[in-house]
């Protein structure tokens, strides 16, 4: 057990996490619903900051202009008297039927200005009630077939979607940074920005590009066969890292949503080390200071007592691998294994500060001798070992 989480730790939760009631593709639901401020005092019992909605958590697909202002005042009035923040908001373009082929690149132009317009009207609830991150996952974006989507016009689309949505943000004054969420399949086949290299590459193309990130999920990188450490740190490298979505999964396999460790362990470890202590050699290099966000499935095998005890369970396993990357990095067998594998010495450039390229490429570097450079043991299995020892030790 860790210590009880507070508002500084800033762990937040979507409303639609514990509010699942357990339907799924195979089976009705197994567990009630609160309605979606009956979760609030809860959350901020286990001690998070901060929760997140869509749109149609709070109020129906189908809610008119004054049911969705009674539905949006009445959640903001339970987090502001529970000293919940609201934020991260999101739009929901995957439930309704109309969605079935896609929001922004939907191949039917009407169905694209209606999702486009959805999704702007999310982003004045976002303004509404103070958040600061927009999320956008468009997990019906994309084919089950590939002769059925024009690849190029709905890139092209997609470009166009995201950056309406972020010059509406400016032009509105909203204080809003939108955060992509990568993800390879479920529910479509192939989906659109299918990982964290992928949404980094068409920010690139955004005439709004400043104002846009990422949301990467751990389980979402790791169905893909990917490492969620690595996709962070490119992340963070490049300026983008807006948001997260923490999880469990355990291989490529469906999303599995699991609470946070629960999948695998030595990875969110170092998650969470690069999350709490940045890049080794980096002391002042890009950190991430947004929500620790969970957007995870209580099983459905729990009931209400359980729901709780998962959300807890994010929150404690968290905490407890936060303190284990602080006695690694703080451990002097890790900094010296660290010094000998050669961790530090990747921060210096390769090339001298006023060296020429000419010079170095027409120069013989006499003392090096690549044989002898090839015997070096790097001692990588012994760095990892101590890592397993702070882990389970
Ligand atoms: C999923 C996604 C979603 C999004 C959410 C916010 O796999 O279903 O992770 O949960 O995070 O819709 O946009
Ligand atoms: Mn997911
Ligand atoms: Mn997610």
């Amino acid at each position: 057990m860790s210590r009880q989480p507070t508002p500084q730790d800033r762990f937040s939760f979507g409303l639609w996490t514990v509010g699942w009631s357990g339907a799924d593709p195979f089976g009705a639901a197994t567990r009630p619903t609160l309605a979606p401020w009956d979760y609030v005092d809860g959350l901020a019992q286990l001690g998070a900051w901060a929760i997140s909605f869509h749109d149609n958590d709070i109020y129906p697909f189908d809610a008119d202009e004054a049911d969705q202002q009674q539905r949006v005042a009445r959640v903001k009035d339970a987090a502001d008297r529970a000293g919940l923040a609201i934020e991260m908001v999101t739009t929901n373009t995957f439930t309704h039927p109309v969605f079935k082929e896609g929001g922004l690149c939907a191949n039917d132009r009407a169905v694209r200005r209606f999702a486009l317009r959805k999704i702007l009207h999310a982003v004045d609830l976002a303004g509404q009630v103070d958040a600061t991150t927009f999320v956008m996952w468009g997990g019906r974006e994309g084919s089950e077939y590939d002769g059925s989507k024009d690849l190029y016009a709905a890139l092209e689309r997609y470009k166009e979607g995201i950056d309406t949505v972020a010059a509406y943000i400016k032009a509105q004054g909203y204080d809003l940074r939108i955060a992509l969420e990568p993800k390879p399949n479920e529910p479509r086949g192939d989906i659109l920005l299918p990982t964290v290299g992928h949404a980094l590459a068409l920010i690139a193309e955004l005439d709004h590009a400043e104002l846009v990130g990422v949301n990467p999920e751990t389980g979402h990188e790791q169905m893909a066969g990917l490492n969620y450490t690595h996709a962070i740190g490119q992340a963070l490298w490049s300026g983008k890292l807006f948001h997260i979505d923490l999880n469990g999964q355990r291989g490529a396999k469906y999303d599995q949503d699991l609470v946070f460790g629960h999948g695998d362990l030595m990875s969110a470890f170092f998650t969470v080390d690069l999350l709490e202590n940045g890049f080794p050699g980096y002391p002042d290099g890009p950190r991430y200071t947004g929500a620790r966000h969970f957007d995870y499935k209580p099983s459905r095998t729990e009931h209400m007592p359980g729901v709780w005890e998962s959300a807890r369970a994010n929150m404690s396993t968290y905490l407890m691998l936060a303190d284990k990357a602080r006695a690694f990095r703080a451990d002097p067998r890790v900094r010296e294994a660290m010094t000998h594998a050669g961790v530090f010495d990747l921060a210096q450039p390769t090339l001298g500060e006023a060296e020429s390229v000419q010079a170095f490429a027409a120069a013989r570097d006499h003392l090096f001798d690549p044989e002898t450079a090839a015997t070096r043991d790097y001692g990588f299995v012994r760095l990892h070992q101590l890592a397993v020892e702070h882990v389970i030790g």
